[in-house]
């Protein structure tokens, strides 16, 4: 049997925010990692794969299993490239323009797979696992429809994205992940999973400083240097956008963050759907038919503790460059 009592599977777009998702869960000791699900939003899914490895590598974590997840919506019909406006806000590589280099070493089989044996393993070995997707919610909605009982072994799953009570990113009602498969979204949300939705309602309050990177670039590791270089073009985005929040939203980080520790977040029970269509589309919002439902699924998060949050995440992300 396993000494850990939690394995995660991350499931990333890997852009510049979950870049830092993946450094914080390999920064934390009660969790194993046992593989990234690579997925499209970002960048391409075949470059988050790219991505993920060079990040496993450069981080010192070459054994962890990368996945290919992917490349489209549900309903497209060619491979999701990401739009202009994404490749300013990541960089057109995903990771801020910064050279990125390392083994490109795609795990055989697929993410759906994958993700059907983890969940067999982790019931023989009486292990939790948590499953954070931080791009659209694709891979899940995919699995859900391919792995008979998945939504009762698998556990809560937190996922970053939605917007309950404040505007979108994407446009007013619409947050990225969400507008990217909204269809997905709401099979998961109305799928029967227990979910925590970890959106914009938290993640704009969590934000992360210069100050941070440049102690990460002082440590004068290759590691250190990259993330602060990527997160500083992140940051730059927010200065020019979103100059108001003083530095960039921790959208992805935050998600696993409350995976590990529910307690960093005050949620509101509730049963969502997702708008499909006309000018809302994307909106994530509680579901007129599940209303009275004395069972909520889904826990969305409301309020954060951010500074514990931020503590959290400095001694994680440090942990992970030592
Ligand atoms: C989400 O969209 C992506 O751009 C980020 O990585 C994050 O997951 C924020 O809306
Ligand atoms: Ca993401």
């Amino acid at each position: 049997m396993s000494e850990t009592r939690k394995r995660m599977i991350l499931d990333l777009d890997t852009g510049i925010d979950d870049a830092l998702a993946l450094a914080y869960a390999l920064g934390s000791p009660e969790v194993e990692l046992a593989g990234v699900i690579c997925t499209y939003g970002n960048v391409t899914m075949r470059t988050a794969v790219r991505n993920t490895c060079a990040l496993l590598e450069l981080l010192g974590h070459p054994e962890v299993p990368v996945l290919a997840g992917a490349d489209r919506s549900l309903a497209a019909t060619a491979p999701f490239a990401p739009p202009a406006a994404v490749a300013r806000i990541h960089g057109s590589n995903g990771l801020g323009d910064q050279p990125v280099s390392g083994w490109c070493r795609c795990a055989p089989g697929d993410g759906i797979s994958f993700l059907r044996e983890e969940v067999l393993r982790a019931a023989e070995d009486g292990v939790e696992l948590l499953y954070v997707p931080t791009g659209p919610l694709t891979n899940l909605a995919l699995a859900l429809g391919s792995i008979s009982g998945l939504a009762d072994s698998l556990g809560r799953v937190t996922f970053m994205g939605g917007a309950l009570a404040v505007p979108g990113n994407v446009t007013s009602c619409a947050e990225a992940n969400v507008a990217n498969d909204p269809a997905a979204a709401d099979a998961v949300l109305r799928g029967g999973l227990r979910t925590r939705m970890i959106g914009l309602d938290v993640t704009h309050q969590a934000v992360l400083t210069r100050k941070d990177t440049a102690a990460w670039r002082d440590l004068g590791t290759p590691a250190g240097r990259l993330l602060a270089d990527v997160t500083d073009h992140y940051i730059s985005v927010y200065e020019q956008n979103n100059p108001q929040m003083g530095g960039c939203a921790l959208h992805d980080p935050l998600a696993v963050a409350c995976a590990l520790d529910p307690t960093l977040v005050g949620c509101l029970p509730a049963n969502l759907r997702v708008d499909l269509e006309g000018p809302t589309r994307g909106r994530t919002v509680c579901d007129p038919d599940r209303l009275r439902d004395e069972e909520k699924t889904c826990e969305v998060a409301l309020t954060v503790d951010v500074p514990r949050f931020l503590g959290e995440f400095r001694s994680r992300v440090a942990r992970t460059l030592a």
